[in-house]
């Protein structure tokens, strides 16, 4: 056990090395013109916040790694509160034969979802006689060539449509709305990162990172253009000279190499026997997608050695990537009961073809397993903070920001339902800054990235469309 332990432990000078390395990458994708196959620190073209003056009706479309959220956004008035959302959902699950499907066959059924939305919200749509404008969050990698167009990159979390990498997003929408006959317009793409910074700042002026923990791991924040030397190279012509700041998509997931993430020997089997080996090495150390398969592998080297269930596996160890990180936080959320409440609790859990029945020691095993990785992670996800901080020095941290709060607005089930990863993340950035930085940093939880980010990033496109041909119309 002590060796698994050894395994997992993150120490400053580690931390140091992580923060460090994604500084280092950060400058790195700023400066990388070429996206091909990955691509990091994706320009979102997304320059400006809403005002809260809004008005109208907004789709917005949102597709992870297990669901299909489409949604309906009226915006009433100055107040968030006073937003309608109409939505609509679809599961896909893990075996889903979609998520091997063809573009086309893909595209159709999520089009199919919007055009049971328009159904459902169908006073709203027939009043407008101009198509209704669409946010597109896409959770997955896509190199972002205007704020409605990017070419799709490698997906992950499960999906290998065919033949669907380096197709623009914008048009596989388009054409399959035309093949359905909808009036709706993709205003903007976006990734759930942007989403969630830009519905958080909604609420919470003083957000500067958006942050995601769920299945999948992933970061936004703001950058100074001048900073964005590829943005400067490729799309000059875009980008407004009063445009200071741009939404950046880092997609930290991706990021990582040996040379500053301490990959042990659990992460590296995980990686041999995944379907995208050497992909998202820092995800796969720490999300809510991998974190139940790293006890797996730990707790089966302790059955191995008889150390664990008396040598014997359990059913729920059979597959690899099917224990779930919901039970990690069901072990531990219930580690401070009475041993009589926990066994009630843990036996039920595990099942073995032999008769056997977890003992009191391999409660404590298991929950020292579950805790012994689930605290990598927190660790993990805050040296990635920590390096978005950092990498908005002058802003956050510079002489004139004293007493300012530091907002990350976060989203996902790993952050919101794992006992205590708020207050293990924080407390590793306050080690990392300081009691005095430490307490300025507030991490929220952050909802509605996908529908409310979604529409107002349409909304916000739309608005600066008819202000360019406006502008247009002037001078011509
Ligand atoms: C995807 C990102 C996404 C993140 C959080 C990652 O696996 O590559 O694009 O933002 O998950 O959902």
């Amino acid at each position: 056990m002590e060796s698994i332990r050894k395994e997992f432990a993150l120490d400053q000078p580690t931390f140091k090395a992580i923060v460090d390395g994604f500084k280092s990458e950060y400058a790195m994708g700023l400066n990388t013109a070429s996206a091909s196959g990955l691509a990091t620190m994706i320009p979102s073209y997304v320059t400006a916040l809403p005002t809260g003056d809004e008005k109208g009706t907004y789709l917005a479309l949102d597709l992870g790694g297990s669901t299909l959220r489409v949604c309906a956004v009226e915006l009433r008035q100055a107040k968030r509160s006073n937003v309608k959302v109409t939505e609509l959902k679809r599961h896909i699950a893990p075996n889903d034969p979609l998520r091997t499907s063809g573009a086309v066959a893909f595209f159709d059924w999520i089009v199919d979802a919007i055009d049971e939305l328009l159904t459902m919200i169908s006073a709203a749509a027939s009043s407008t006689s101009e198509p209704l404008s669409l946010g597109v969050c896409w959770s997955f990698p896509i190199d972002q060539t205007s704020i409605s167009t990017g070419k799709i990159l490698r997906m992950g979390k499960g999906f290998t449509i065919d033949g669907i990498e380096g197709l623009d997003l914008f048009t596989l929408f388009q054409e399959a709305f035309e093949r359905k006959g909808l009036r709706v317009q993709v205003r903007a793409l976006l990734n759930d990162t942007v989403g969630t910074l830009v519905a958080h700042a909604y609420t919470n002026p003083s957000t500067r990172i958006g942050f995601i923990y769920g299945t999948g791991v992933n970061a936004a924040y703001p950058e100074k253009v001048s900073r964005i030397v590829k943005l400067q190279q490729q799309q000059k012509a875009h980008t407004q000279p009063s445009q200071q700041m741009m939404l950046v998509n880092t997609e930290i997931d991706i990021f990582g190499s040996e040379d500053y993430l301490p990959l042990n020997r659990y992460d590296k089997m995980l990686d041999a026997q995944h379907s995208q080996p050497k992909f998202q090495l820092y995800e796969k150390m720490m999300s809510g997608g991998c974190m139940g398969e790293l006890v797996r592998l730990a707790a089966l080297d302790l059955i191995d050695k008889n150390l664990l269930f008396n040598g014997y596996r359990p059913q729920e160890f059979a597959i690899p990537m099917e224990f779930d990180t919901s039970v990690l936080s069901l072990i531990e959320s219930f580690m401070n009961e009475t041993l009589e409440v926990r066994l009630q609790h843990f036996n039920p859990l595990f099942h073995f073809t032999e008769a056997y029945v977890p003992s009191e020691n391999d409660l404590r095993l298991l929950t020292d397993l579950c805790q012994i990785v689930s605290n990598r992670a927190a660790r993990l996800a805050a040296a990635a903070v920590a390096s978005l901080i950092e990498q908005q020095q002058e802003d956050l941290l510079g002489p004139r920001t004293d007493q300012k709060p530091i907002v990350i607005g976060v989203n996902g089930s790993t952050y919101e339902k794992y006992p205590t990863m708020h207050d293990r993340i924080h407390q590793a950035l306050t080690e990392w800054f300081g009691e005095e930085i430490g307490q300025r940093i507030q991490l929220e939880v952050a909802t509605d990235g996908g529908s409310i980010g979604g529409a107002l990033i349409a909304m916000l496109a739309e608005k600066e469309e008819k202000m360019m041909n406006d502008l247009g119309a002037l001078s011509s």
